[in-house]
């Protein structure tokens, strides 16, 4: 890809005051540098290069971008009022009453402002509740930026199920005090409650890992998973902070039928407007400091009247039966799956085709995926060629291992299928080409 000069220069200069020019530091690929506009399923660089859109701001985008009805609600939302950050809205009462008419186990909600305030947010409530210092975490899963989960996410073979921190800075009691599972293997959740009895504040998952690709879980697994923390006087948390709404409406809790006792969402809730949140039992909730509890509940921005607007109008969308968002993001996300199902089979190339409804992803490996253990034989340099040769092509595709891609509502049946005719043509040359590990003497 060459590097024009708007987007670059723009880049340059974003070097010098921000650190690495981004405010995320997932956000740094190199090119394209810089973006100019985003709508539907578009997204332009600085330099006029369309591109369609399967990063969806890491899952946050779900109606596709610059959705006029979310638009439309936050500008009548905010001629009447901000902030006041006294008492309550209207906004922030409707937001709570879709939520928790929506998500199984959210009886009382409150609002945050990011995922990793709620996961935070619930972790302390966790602990608070239950009196309980240790969490248990699966390798794999990504919870956010809060010290006590920022360990263990895509991990080299050396550091996986060790201690492998994200950052420098965090204390080691902090990141000490989460313990790391195996996914889809209940006996290692049920070895560290073996080894900790009475210690395990709460097991939170994504109850399907995006944060390498999808995971699919067994149902056997998160039943088990219901049943021990029950058992152990643990709370059960589901961080659905990407499959919240994505998935169904009451996020993944509702097609598996499995109820945690705390649930963390955010990103799609508001279609790329900031929101997040977290629910659980009254009984639970009501520990926070609001209700006369002892867990401390603050921040300013939580449910101002541009987050609370963007979050009602998005889920009255999901919720529009003739809309049919989830039937139309299964049929893409099928059509998508399929496709790459039958270009990697012309080509000889080993690979996993997985994915539910709306997220779709190709890994590069033999045999079954069902855990991080699997993910370790992907062959991640093949995976990232193949993202970053569909940037290229036209079709955005995060160039990075286990990163999953997205389906939205604006994406049409011609986006996948021109999509599928790029990829075509792309790990066919990889194949000719010998650039997958797995293929190598065998051309
Ligand atoms: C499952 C999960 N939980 C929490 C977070 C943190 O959310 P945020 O980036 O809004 O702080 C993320 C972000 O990617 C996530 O994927």
């Amino acid at each position: 890809m060459t590097d024009s000069l708007n987007s670059r220069a723009l880049a340059e200069e974003a070097e010098r005051i921000i650190p690495g020019g981004v405010n995320s530091a997932t956000r740094r690929i190199g090119a394209p540098w810089a973006w100019r506009s985003a709508h539907g399923a578009t997204i332009t660089d600085l330099d006029g290069r369309d591109y369609t859109d399967y990063h969806a701001a890491f899952g946050a985008i779900l109606l596709g971008h610059v959705d006029e009805r979310v638009n439309a609600a936050v500008t009548a939302a905010i001629r009447d009022i901000d902030l006041v950050g006294l008492g309550t809205t209207d906004l922030e009462v409707e937001a709570a009453r879709l939520v928790t008419e929506s998500i199984p186990s959210a009886e009382v909600v409150i609002s945050t402002m990011s995922g990793s305030e709620s996961v935070f947010q619930a972790i302390r409530l966790a602990r608070g509740t239950t009196g309980r210092s240790y969490i248990v975490k699966f390798q794999g899963c990504f919870h956010g930026s809060y010290d006590a989960i920022a360990r263990n996410v895509i991990s080299t073979p050396e550091t996986a199920w060790g201690m492998d921190s994200n950052s420098a800075g965090i204390l080691p009691d902090a990141l000490e005090h989460t313990l790391i599972a195996e996914f889809n293997d209940l006996a290692s959740v049920e070895e560290l409650f073996a080894q900790h009895p009475g210690e395990i504040a709460a097991v939170i998952l994504e109850p399907v890992p995006h944060n390498v690709g999808a995971l699919l879980p067994e149902q056997a697994f998160l039943e088990g998973l219901r049943e021990l923390t029950r058992r152990e006087g643990s709370l059960l948390i589901f961080d659905e902070v990407i499959t919240g709404f994505r998935h169904a409406l009451g996020g993944y809790q509702e097609l598996c039928g499995v109820t945690p006792d705390l649930t963390t969402f955010g990103k799609a809730m508001g279609n790329g407007y900031p929101v997040a949140g977290l629910g659980g039992s009254a009984e639970i909730m009501h520990n926070f400091s609001s209700s006369g509890g002892q867990v401390m509940l603050a921040g300013t921005f939580n449910g101002n009247s541009t987050s609370m607007a963007a979050a009602v109008a998005t889920i009255g969308v999901l919720k529009d039966p003739e809309v049919d968002f989830y039937g139309h993001v299964r049929r893409l996300g099928d059509r998508m799956r399929d496709g790459l199902r039958r270009i990697t089979a012309d080509h000889g190339i080993p690979a996993v085709i997985t994915g539910i409804g709306s997220v779709f992803i190709a890994y590069f490996l033999e045999g079954e995926v069902r855990g991080y253990r699997d993910l370790l034989r992907n062959d991640d340099q093949a995976y990232a060629t193949f993202h970053r040769r569909m940037i290229d092509k036209g079709s955005f595709m995060y160039p990075m291992a286990l990163k999953r891609n997205h389906i939205s509502l604006a994406h049409t049946e011609a986006d996948i299928d021109r999509t599928l005719e790029q990829a075509d043509e792309v790990l066919g040359g990889m194949a000719r080409n010998g650039e997958f590990a797995l293929l190598r003497g065998r051309v």
